[in-house]
Formats: C-alpha cells, structure tokens, sequence
C-alpha cells in the first residue's frame, strides 16, 4: 500500500518558506541522527546511468546525516538500498534476484532492511513488496530527499514503507550533496523527459522536465570548485532544453558557468539532437579553454523512417548536418553516440543506414543496444518486433563495423600531445589517470602529488578504449 508521509515531522515544515534551496544543514535539523541510523552500516547498490550514481552518493549523503554510516559491502549493511534502473532488459528480474541474494545476510542480521528505489521502484511501486516480501520499502526517484523520513516510517511499522509519488508540483531545488568530490564530479542541473521517445521509459520513470534555477547550479559549482574541484559533469536526461526561471537556456548556463566560476573544466550529458542550436556551438567554441570538445549526442538510428517511429523529431539529414556544422565550429570535436538495434519495424536496409551513418560521422565511441520492449511505452505495442536472433547479429556486426573505425581513430593520437587532469594514481603500477580534454583514459607514469593537476603527455601507445603516453614538462 503506498502511504503518504506524516506531517509532524515533515521535511518540508523544517525548511522556512521563504527559503529556496533544500540544504544539508534543514535536512540535520528535520532528522535528529539519534533517532534514525544509530550508527548502522548502509550499503547503497547502484545501476543504470550517471543520474542514478549522483542519486546514490545523494542516499548516502542523506542518510549519513542521519547517523548511518556507509559501508563498501552488503556483508557490512544493516541497510540496503537497490538503486534500480528499468531502461533495458529485465531489470524487475534483476531487483528480485539481487534481493535472493540478501536471504543469508538476512538470516545473520534480523536487524536487516531493504530497500528498493530508483527507476524501478517508481515503475513498479507496491508491485514489489507484493513479488518479493523480503523488501521492507520502496521510494521512487522524486522521493530521495524524504528518504531519512521514510527509512524513519519503515522502522515504527511492521508494514512495508512505499512512497513513490512524483511531486509534480514542486520546483526543483536541491542542493548538491556530495561527500567526496574529487577532482572531477558531476552537478544535475536538469531531471525528468517530456521527449516520450516510443522506445523510452524514463518519462514515466523521472517524471515531466525540470531545470534547476541557474543561481543554483552556479553557487554549486563555485562551492565545488573551493572544495577542489576542478572539472564538472552536467548532468540531465536532456541538458540542453535546460530553461532557467529567468529564461537563460543551456549555452547562457555554460557561459555562465565558464565565466562566472573558477571550473577549470565542464562536461555535460546527455544532449538531445533537436535541441542542439548552433548558439550553444558558438558559446562551446568560444570557451573551449574550458569547455571540453566532446559531444555524446545519441543518433539512436540512421534511418529516418525508424526515427520517426521512435518520435526522435529530426531525421538522418539533419543530424547530419548539425555534425557536419558542431565539426565546422568546435575543430577537433570528438563524437560519441548511443544506437538501438532491431527497434520495431527495422529491415535490413534501415539497419545498413545505421552502420553507414555511424562510419560517416566517425564516433570515437558508441554505446549500442538491443531494443527492449518497456512498459508504458507505444513501441511495446507495435506488432512488427524483430526476433531477437537478427537483433543480435546486428548488434554484433554494428560493433565489428565500428570496432575498425575505432582503432583507427584511436591509433590517430599516438605522438599527439593531450591536456590531461589527472585523477586518481595508483601505488600498484606507478600509474597517474586522467581524461583529456576528449574525454580519453590516459595513463601515464607520474607521483601522487599530480593528482588535480593539468599536465601535457604525449601518446606513446593507443589502445582501443585508453591511451599510454608520458608527461612532458613544458
Ligand atoms: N536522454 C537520452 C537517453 C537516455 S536512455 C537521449 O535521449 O539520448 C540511454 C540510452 O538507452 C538511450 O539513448 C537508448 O539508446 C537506450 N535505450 C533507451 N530505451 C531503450 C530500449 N527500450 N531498448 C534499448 N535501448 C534503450
Ligand atoms: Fe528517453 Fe527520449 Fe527522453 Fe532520452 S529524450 S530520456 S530517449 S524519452
Ligand atoms: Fe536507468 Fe532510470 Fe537512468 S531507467 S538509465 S536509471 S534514468
């Protein structure tokens, strides 16, 4: 049964009306952290995209505050929170079987609880406690910042906690929470599609579009930047029908962030190719000091009669002028995408568009699937669904097609000099990580205290998906 929340302790009564932003500091004051974690271990298990992996760090942010304390490992867990994503291949299945596996853990630690929220809990609600009586509650995704208060709920009751409502009314403002940025993070700036692509079912999983007011994203981003920051994600669904209160679009808040802030670098993703405007080209090329040249803009097919069964709104023609036009502003632009295979209705002849498409564009990578039917969706009820053996032949020969381009393009770096932020070093292997500004995994000798640092390296050896090469001093 899916409950509304008691208003006593209602998170919104703690934060004064006048107030817009949702901080760490109401979120203490709402949940004393006596009364919540009790110092109990809380493992967060995260699939599908990046949004689910901000959301989760959000989770353990949240409920940190609340006196839990996270953990690396079910073993380690008096609390588990499955943060599920529904946009491929049984991912219901994936949830209960994922939940079988905590029957012995359960069977060591009465105390254990589990939780299942993201993309599945707000598709399948009460559904699955009903399935699977192992799970003691179930939030969606417009849910996570009521979480301390519903994991509050489940331990007063004996009764399964669902709460999965979207709160469609409510503007987003949130406050970034992140406990250890990094060097380089990611920032939501818009949540939720109104696109309703036929094949998609994340507009009934994140619910209608919202962007985060641009005063927001920008105080964000500077009091990431003063905790050490030096590269950020924008992260959305599609961040480039971002529209602030104030009316500035998306290139207005790429320049701002550009100009107005210490970022020394800033991604963003997922872009939608009927919103990509030759104004958010010119404001990328005017600030590629600090505005990476690297675009993921996901064709989904190269046929135009697919596309527009898919309801993508452009066809082969114009996406490929607008590559043809992102090359022409932003030289050295690199490209990636993601493609759907055996959608309903794709022949042979539709599938060969797509391979030729990708070859002309020249992605440096794809992240190509095979269709799957999802609820809600008009493509689930088409009646021409391709058989799953031709779905798989064509994925695998689009990825043969591509995996030559690839090497190709790869082998094109070798002796180039790349800007690379250095991430992460590791003891084993003496290594520094970092990305270029093209977005490669580049791996280099080097000592700890690079890390956070942009160095020059030169490619020495260029593999499929990563690059070695050796800092030159400049
Ligand atoms: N908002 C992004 C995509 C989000 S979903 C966009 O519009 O491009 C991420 C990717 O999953 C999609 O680009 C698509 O390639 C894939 N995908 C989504 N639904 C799918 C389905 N039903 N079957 C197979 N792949 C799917
Ligand atoms: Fe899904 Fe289309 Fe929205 Fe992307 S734009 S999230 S593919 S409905
Ligand atoms: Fe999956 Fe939901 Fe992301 S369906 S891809 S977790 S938006």
């Amino acid at each position: 049964m899916e409950i509304e929340l008691g208003h006593s302790k209602d998170l919104e009564q703690s934060v004064p009306s006048e107030k817009k932003t949702l901080n760490s500091a109401d979120i203490r004051r709402a949940y004393p952290s006596q009364d919540i974690g009790k110092g109990r271990g809380v493992f967060v298990s995260t699939y599908g995209c990046q949004m689910n992996v901000n959301d989760s760090e959000r989770m353990y942010a949240l409920l940190e505050m609340a006196n839990f304390t996270p953990v690396t490992t079910p073993e380690q867990a008096s609390l588990i929170i499955i943060n599920s994503c529904s946009v491929r291949e049984k991912p219901v299945h994936k949830v209960y079987s994922e939940v079988g596996t905590f029957r012995k853990l359960r069977e060591k630690n009465p105390d254990l609880k589990i939780g299942v929220g993201g993309c599945v809990g707000s598709q399948e609600k009460d559904n699955l406690v009903k399935k699977q009586p192992m799970i003691d509650f179930v939030f969606g995704t417009d849910n996570i910042d009521k979480l301390p208060e519903i994991i509050a709920k489940m331990y007063q009751t004996e009764e399964p906690t669902i709460v999965t409502q979207f709160e469609h009314r409510a503007p987003y403002y949130v406050e970034t929470l992140i406990r250890n940025p990094g060097v380089a993070t990611f920032v939501n700036v818009t949540k939720g599609c109104d696109n309703f692509c036929t094949f998609c079912v994340v507009p009934y999983t994140r619910g209608r579009e919202k962007s985060r007011p641009y005063d927001h994203v920008i105080k964000d981003i500077h009091e990431l930047t003063q905790r050490g920051v030096k590269e950020v994600t924008l992260l959305g669904q599609n961040v480039n029908s971002y529209e602030s209160e104030g009316g500035q679009d998306f290139a207005d808040l790429l320049k701002g962030i550009a100009v107005e802030t210490s970022v020394e670098r800033i991604r963003y993703t997922t872009s939608h190719p009927k919103d990509f405007d030759e104004k958010l080209m010119r404001v990328m090329a005017e600030h590629q000091n600090k505005i990476c040249e690297y675009i993921h803009l996901p064709v989904q097919s190269g046929s135009s009669r697919i596309l527009e069964k898919m309801n993508r709104g452009y066809t082969r023609e114009e996406y490929i002028n607008k590559i043809n036009q992102i090359k022409k502003i932003i030289p050295n632009v690199v490209l990636s995408t993601d493609i759907i295979v055996g959608f309903p209705g794709e022949t042979e002849e539709d599938f060969q568009e797509t391979v030729s498409l990708v070859q002309e564009v020249g992605y440096e990578t794809i992240f190509a699937f095979k269709y799957s039917p999802r609820p809600f969706t008009k493509a689930a009820r088409f009646e021409d669904q391709v058989a799953e053996d031709v779905k798989e032949r064509r994925l695998s020969d689009l990825f043969t097609a591509h995996n030559i381009l690839s090497f190709d393009l790869a082998k094109g770096y070798e002796g180039r000099v790349l800007k690379v932020l250095v991430e992460d070093f590791s003891a084993e292997r003496g290594n520094l990580h970092g990305r270029s500004t093209q977005n490669k995994n580049v791996y280099f000798p080097g000592t700890p205290d690079m890390v956070g640092q942009t160095v020059s390296v030169r490619i020495t050896k260029a593999f499929p998906s990563t690059l070695r090469g050796e800092w030159i001093q400049e």
